[in-house]
């Protein structure tokens, strides 16, 4: 039984990791390059007090910049995915140990153990690292999920985190890799919001429609998009940041950047 779960976790750790995630990242590097770029500067504008991290989802860290982490005096990083240790350190061991940042993995579930961990990691900045908008593939029911979002939101107060996630996706007419730059820099100067430098979590629905509206319009989104139910992360007034991904060739996801000082 414990081997049929590690072979299951590393091939598909719940459907969004694993070697299915770790194959598709690695072929995908030049597409998600300005994605990627992107992520890196404005996590290079998130720089809170505590100089420990608790990485959640954090897998190989395939969208993760590795400046960023060794701003930290240690690094955790908790995955369902038993090939995930191997692979960060291949891509931020040698960085991390450079900047004498010590990191430790735990193979283990960060949502349904989250109160234990931030209890373990008192001083710990918490990242949820794409892993968020993942659990609209496990759970169908809308309802439920935004429920389970609202409760890690309730768990989360009075500490600094952030997240970044999926919140919407789906297929597109264009490739998208051609405007991406484009797209990518109206994201960072805030022309997608009425010129706003950024947005600000509304839970009118109407404006989440707009947004919904005015982002699928951006990237030429056609068929059915997934909403990943992750509007309802960040508490109302949090400034987020939307970034373009070119996933797939012609599928695109929205994600969603945010964090919370405590
Ligand atoms: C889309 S991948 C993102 C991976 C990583 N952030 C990166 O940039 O490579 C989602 C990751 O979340 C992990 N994951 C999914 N559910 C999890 C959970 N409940 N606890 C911990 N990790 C989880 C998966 O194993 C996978 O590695």
């Amino acid at each position: 039984m414990r081997l049929n779960a590690w072979l299951r976790d590393a091939w598909r750790a719940g459907g969004t990791g694993g070697l299915n995630w770790h194959l598709h990242a690695a072929a995908s590097q030049a597409r998600w390059h300005n994605t990627q770029q992107q992520i890196d500067r404005w996590l290079a504008r998130v720089q809170p007090t505590q100089r420990q991290l608790l990485l959640i989802g954090g897998s190989a860290g395939w969208m993760m910049s590795t400046a960023w982490l060794t701003c930290f005096k240690r690094v955790d990083v908790v995955d369902i995915d038993p090939l995930a240790p191997w692979l960060f350190s291949r891509r931020h061991g040698k960085a991390l140990k450079q900047a004498a940042c010590p990191w430790q993995f735990h193979r283990q579930d960060g949502i349904a153990g989250l109160p234990a961990l931030l209890k373990q990691f008192p001083d710990a900045f918490v990242w949820f690292d794409n892993v968020l908008g993942q659990l609209r593939y496990r759970l169908d029911d809308e309802d439920a999920l935004e429920l389970q979002l609202g409760q890690i939101q309730r768990c989360l107060q009075g500490r600094s985190w952030g997240s970044v996630h999926d919140l919407y996706s789906g297929p597109t007419s264009v490739e998208l890799p051609t405007q991406l730059d484009a797209l990518c820099q109206a994201a960072e100067h805030g022309e997608l919001h009425g010129g706003m430098p950024q947005y600000r979590v509304d839970r009118q629905t109407t404006s989440l429609e707009n947004l919904g509206q005015s982002l699928l319009q951006r990237v030429d989104a056609e068929g059915i998009w997934q909403d990943h139910c992750t509007g309802v992360v960040f508490p109302a007034g949090t400034a987020v940041h939307m970034i373009p991904w070119a996933f797939k060739p012609r599928y695109c996801h929205w994600l969603e950047l945010g964090w919370i000082r405590s």
